[in-house]
């Protein structure tokens, strides 16, 4: 089907309007030949994935969705999972297209889904998805309705099955869409545009890949412009492109340009690269994607350059999971997240051990970070790889990405068949882009007889340091660098390591048996040039790993920042290793420490001067010079009052930093990341709780219960306050402060608009009152939430008779062919013999089961008596063509339903019209 002017492609969110049922429900079991028989039909999917299923009763939800998080703590759950219960869930969601979608491709996308999941459009299972950290893409046109009908999503979710050894959360997690294009379209993740710099000149390949659903060949013109970060055309090209019926094609252009702007880690400038299609009918279709100029190159001797310039990565790896949201974290908490690791002196990510959201990728590319880019599954079968290519075809314009990683710490690593996997993985990788290196984080096997690393471009070596030297001695030419070290403990705010009440002082002194404290593990990795940097395990902390603890500890204490990525100490110790360009002073512990007056207090400044100076209360008690890793460490006999570290460089202060013993807690504190957010439904803003006392110096002990409640165009969607002993909820509107600080996250409501008002309570402290501005901005495009319509299907058709049929005759079960099958229209031709008997069964739905619905038959042609289980509802007594409405007595929730139909001589007759149950409207 053609038409004349192609509707603009539209990309509509799918988040809101779901419908949620924890657990899963047990099928039907299927007897005899009747049921096996329509079981095993398209669009006969029993249970919640048939399109009709009850879901009246289930609860509504938005995604991105984690329903882990959501439930409670249990010393029976998985340890790694963060000891929470993730089972098994249901998701349903309705929606309509209108008629003028007809000839359109429509393409359903899931971005991330924990972890097994089913999808079915219609009562059609249409994927079946085995990872949760990969997205696809739907192909649903065939299956679509048009007009009034709605059609149905239903996903079973499988969370029992894990992927990893960290919290996985569980449900659809990320985002999804619904993408409409015209039959010939781009097809998605289909412009590939990375530039290449040759000869001290950039070139801007470009291929685009159409693909068409279109029931004949077409041909169109591709049209190619990369824009500025201006938004200024700087470069265009054009080709033709032909695509067969329900074919593909690609085409390939290069774009010249001259001097543009570099993408750097200080300026992060992105170009656009917009391809638009048109045919002789206008334009069919235009997508976009963003890349930078960048160079990059790894080398055995020097390491890491970017554009030319060496450049030690400072490198996290980091889980995807927050506090208070589990791992559906909304697009602005993740930028939240990686600004936050920016200004600790990161360089580089590794987002361990998975694809994260193309989301976080496009923060990453737009605040100027590097990306450790990795794959989840080492397994080279058809599903697998699939998920290794879609990551590649997903990310290779990114500038952010400089690495693929094929996977990590496998115990085939050292193997041949680890060799003979790796290579596959590899050339896979080198079939859709050449520009990066392939690399995989080893711990071991890396010097075996055949192993992964002669497989790859860069060798990433885990933890083991004694192995840095001796790889470099036996592989010369192969760049390398640490994927993986550090994992080091700390609990924020504690300073006294307590086994019995799982606490980790946090002066950098504990490390795994495997890791290093903070500044061991940099020591190690600056004394040598030759790799190319770091990912210290890890960035954040997270759910799962409760190393070196156990029950009730559940979540991580390798953790830089805490799981509300608000910095622990070893974040300024990272600052003095990592910042350069000024001056960082941080003098620990708090100086609260009533009672031991008179007693050493060890303390600990993380600093990058080369001298410090200790004053307590005005007077000078001592100075040390400050190693660059160990830094400096004193011991001070505690007095109440003011602690100060001053950094001193050649005899002159260069900066300063300290604390003061606080009074009680007097008033609550609330201090949002961002003072604004759009009113979109998606914006949300962290809000760090603190207490200060009277004279409104922070209390950093302070340990007490604070209550929240929200007015305006918003909700509190979780809380946090980074204590991984803790097990309070995460969803309810109220927290114990963790040594002086929580989280709340709030987000915005769709069309939101005005000031929301957050309050925060404590027994005998004065509130607090944060506004924050909601501002109105176009809302997301969206698909909107539709009602479900029992629309009974399908029907079965009598052959005609010259008498009335019994409305109550019993076809055999396993009569398929007399009766035919079909869905209304159902119109037959005249015929001598003028009846016929139609028959449905359906299933009813609760919320149409309430003796109001009304049974919609919108046009039948003929006389009609229509029957429901065995009794008579009513009657058609026009021959003409007309509607028919009838109530629908309350009654069991399996009905049939029979039509007997008398044509009018010569005349044609049937079911000609729709049939539907609707709710009673008044
Ligand atoms: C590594 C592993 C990480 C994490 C870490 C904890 O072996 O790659 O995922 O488990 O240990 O120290």
């Amino acid at each position: 089907m053609q038409f004349a002017h192609a509707a603009p492609r539209e990309r509509l969110s799918l988040d809101a309007g779901w419908r949620f049922l924890r657990g899963d429900v047990p099928l039907p079991a299927i007897q005899g030949h009747g049921a096996s028989y329509l079981n095993a039909k398209a669009g006969e999917a029993q249970g919640p994935a048939n399109a009709d299923y009850d879901d009246s009763d289930w609860r509504r939800v938005d995604l991105p969705h984690d329903w882990a998080v959501e439930g409670p703590f249990d010393a029976a759950q998985n340890k790694s999972q963060g000891y929470r219960p993730r089972g098994i869930g249901w998701y349903r969601r309705y929606f309509t297209l209108p008629a003028s979608d007809r000839g359109r491709h429509i393409e359903l996308q899931f971005d991330g889904v924990a972890t097994h999941s089913t999808v079915w459009v219609n009562g059609i299972v249409v994927n079946r998805n085995w990872s949760g950290y990969n997205g696809r893409y739907i192909d649903i046109t065939p299956y679509m309705r048009y007009g009034a009908e709605p059609n149905t999503i239903a996903v079973r979710v499988d969370a029992e099955v894990m992927e990893g050894w960290w919290y996985e959360g569980a449900g659809i997690y990320r985002h999804t869409w619904l993408v409409k294009r015209d039959a010939m379209h781009i097809a998605t993740d289909g412009i590939h545009a990375n530039p290449v710099r040759k000869d001290g000149r950039w070139t801007l390949p470009v291929t685009v890949d159409v693909d068409s659903s279109a029931d004949s060949a077409r041909k169109a013109r591709l049209e190619v412009s990369l824009l500025d970060p201006a938004g200024h055309e700087v470069a265009h090209a054009g080709a033709p492109v032909q695509v067969d019926a329900l074919g593909k094609a690609s085409a390939r252009l290069a774009l010249a340009i001259r001097n543009p702007q570099p993408w750097t880690l200080a300026r992060p400038a992105l170009y656009r690269v917009r391809a638009v299609l048109r045919d002789a009918t206008g334009e069919l279709d235009r997508d976009e994607t963003h890349t930078g100029f960048r160079t990059i190159r790894f080398d055995a001797d020097r390491g890491f350059f970017l554009n030319g310039q060496p450049l030690k990565l400072q490198g996290v790896a980091i889980h995807q999971d927050h506090a208070g949201v589990g791992v559906a974290v909304p697009d602005a908490i993740w930028e939240f997240r990686l600004r936050q690791l920016k200004s600790m002196g990161v360089n580089a990510v590794r987002f361990a051990h998975n694809a994260p959201a193309a989301e976080v990728l496009d923060s990453a590319d737009r605040i100027g970070l590097l990306v450790m880019d990795e794959n989840r599954n080492f397994n080279t079968s058809p599903d697998y790889m699939q998920q290794l290519t879609w990551l590649v075809k997903r990310d290779r314009n990114r500038p952010s990405v400089i690495l693929w990683s094929i996977f990590n710490e496998e115990t085939l690593q050292g193997t041949e068949v680890g060799y003979e996997m790796a290579r596959r993985m590899v050339g896979a990788i080198k079939q859709l882009d050449t520009t990066r290196p392939v690399t995989a984080a080893m711990h071991g096997g890396l010097f075996a007889a055949r192993s992964a690393v002669q497989a790859l471009d860069v060798a990433g070596i885990n933890y083991q340091v004694w192995e840095y030297d001796r790889f470099h001695k036996m592989f010369p030419h192969k760049p390398v660098f640490s994927s993986e070290d550090t994992s080091a403990f700390m609990s924020r705010g504690e300073y006294t390591t307590d086994q019995d009440k799982h606490l980790v002082a946090s002066y950098d002194d504990d490390a795994a048996q495997w890791g290093q404290t903070q500044r061991g593990s940099w020591k190690q990795i600056s004394a040598r040039p030759f790799l190319a940097g770091s990912f210290a395990w890890t960035g954040l902390d997270y759910r799962g790993e409760p190393t070196p603890h156990e029950w009730p500890s559940a979540g991580s204490f390798f953790g830089i920042m805490d799981l509300c990525a608000l910095p622990k100490n070893a974040y300024w110790f990272r600052q003095a290793l990592w910042l350069k360009d000024r001056t960082v002073v941080k003098v620990m512990p708090h100086w609260n420490w009533a009672g031991k007056e008179g007693q050493p207090v060890k303390v600990r400044v993380a600093t990058n001067a080369p001298r410090v100076r200790l004053v307590l209360n005005g007077a000078v008690i001592g100075e040390q010079n400050v190693d660059p890793f160990d830094m400096a460490t004193f011991q001070v006999p505690y007095a109440p009052g003011r602690l100060e570290a001053v950094a001193l460089k050649d005899g002159a202060e260069v900066g300063r930093d300290q604390v003061e013993t606080s009074g009680a807690p007097a008033r609550l504190v609330l201090a949002p990341d961002r003072p604004a957010l759009a009113g979109d439904g998606a914006d949300a803003v962290p809000v760090t709780v603190s207490a200060v006392d009277a004279q409104g110096r922070p209390v950093p002990d302070a340990n007490l219960h604070v209550t929240f409640d929200l007015a305006g165009p918003g909700a509190i969607i979780g809380v946090g306050n980074g204590d991984p002993n803790s097990h309070e909820s995460e969803k309810a509107p109220e927290r114990n402060l963790y040594n002086g600080l929580a989280q709340v996250i709030v987000q915005s409501r769709r069309a939101g608009q005005g000031p929301l008002i957050l309050r925060a309570h404590a027994d005998g402290l004065q509130s607090a009152a944060l506004a924050l501005d909601v501002r109105a901005v176009a809302p997301i495009p969206a698909v909107a939430e539709a009602e479900p319509l029992v629309r009974p299907a399908p029907w079965r058709t009598s052959p005609p008779q010259a008498d009335r049929p019994d409305p109550n005759r019993v076809l055999a079960d396993n009569d398929m062919n007399t009766w035919g099958w079909g869905e209304p229209p159902l119109k037959q031709a005249p015929d001598a013999l003028p009846w016929r008997s139609y028959r449905v069964a359906f299933g009813l739905r609760s919320d149409r089961n309430d003796g109001q619905a009304r049974l919609v038959m919108r046009e039948i042609a003929g006389k009609a008596e229509v029957w429901l289980d065995g009794d008579k509802l009513g009657e058609k007594t026009a021959y003409e063509p007309g509607p028919l409405t009838l109530a629908l007595p309350r009654g069991p929730g399996w009905r049939t339903l029979t039509v007997l139909v008398q044509a009018q001589p010569g005349q044609p007759s049937g079911i000609t019209g729709d049939v539907t149950i609707e709710p009673h409207t008044p």
